[in-house]
């Protein structure tokens, strides 16, 4: 990793459905960030077959989390590959555990956190676009029994780290309702 200049590091969370994948991708295009979600190097892994990938596939199937260490090896080996830290975190991390490598990592880094963005949309809903992206895409995970599940795994394990975040004076509250670009354009207002 070559000396930091201008370092950016931001998060987005929420549930599942709640848009972050589509934000992500907007919001590192707009301010040249490396986006890093753990849910697409996952099924890049499934695709590809590797062993990873084969012990992944049944976890995510069955909409639990992949355990930390697997995790944070992954997200540790795709900093090492930056020449500088400026990325955006799409669904990591996912527990506290995973919070608190982040913190040592990008200490290490001297990389600060800038911001973490928790988009807020009703239940409702986020069952909706699940289901419309299972339709369109045929996620294996987009199933109504493991969206439930993948919910009570956000809501048990995940949901925590928004006082984790809220406490360091870092988070974003950014209501997800609404058309991709009235999102996006609530995000780009929080953000420094
Ligand atoms: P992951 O891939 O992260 O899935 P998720 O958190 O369940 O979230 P989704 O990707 O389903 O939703 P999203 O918020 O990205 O919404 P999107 O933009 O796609 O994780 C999958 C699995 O991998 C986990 O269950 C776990 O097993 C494992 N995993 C991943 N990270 C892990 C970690 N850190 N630790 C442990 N395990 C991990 O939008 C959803 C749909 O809605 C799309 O069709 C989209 O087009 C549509 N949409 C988006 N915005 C809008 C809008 N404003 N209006 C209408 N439709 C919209
Ligand atoms: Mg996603």
């Amino acid at each position: 990793m070559a000396a930091n200049t201008n370092p950016e590091v931001l998060l987005l969370m929420g549930p599942p459905g709640a848009g972050k994948g589509t934000q992500a991708t907007k919001l590192a295009r707009a301010r040249g960030l490396y986006k890093l979600s753990t849910g697409d190097l996952l099924r890049e892994h499934v695709k590809q077959g590797s062993e990873l990938g084969q012990r992944a596939k049944k976890i995510m199937d069955e909409g639990k989390l992949v355990p930390d260490d697997v995790i944070i090896g992954m997200v540790e080996g795709e900093l090492e590959q930056q020449p500088v830290v400026r990325v955006l975190f799409d669904g990591f991390p996912r527990t506290t555990r995973q919070a608190e490598s982040l913190d040592s990592l990008l200490h290490q880094y001297q990389a600060p956190l800038t911001a973490v963005i928790l988009l807020e949309v009703d239940a409702d809903e986020l069952v909706q676009r699940l289901l419309g992206r299972a339709r369109e895409e045929g996620r294996s995970d987009d199933t109504e029994e493991v969206i439930r599940e993948r919910m009570r795994v956000y809501q048990a394990d995940t949901k925590p780290l928004v006082d984790y975040y809220h406490a360091r004076g870092l988070l974003k509250r950014v209501n997800g309702m609404g058309t991709v670009e009235e999102v996006f354009a609530r995000i780009s207002e929080v953000l420094p």
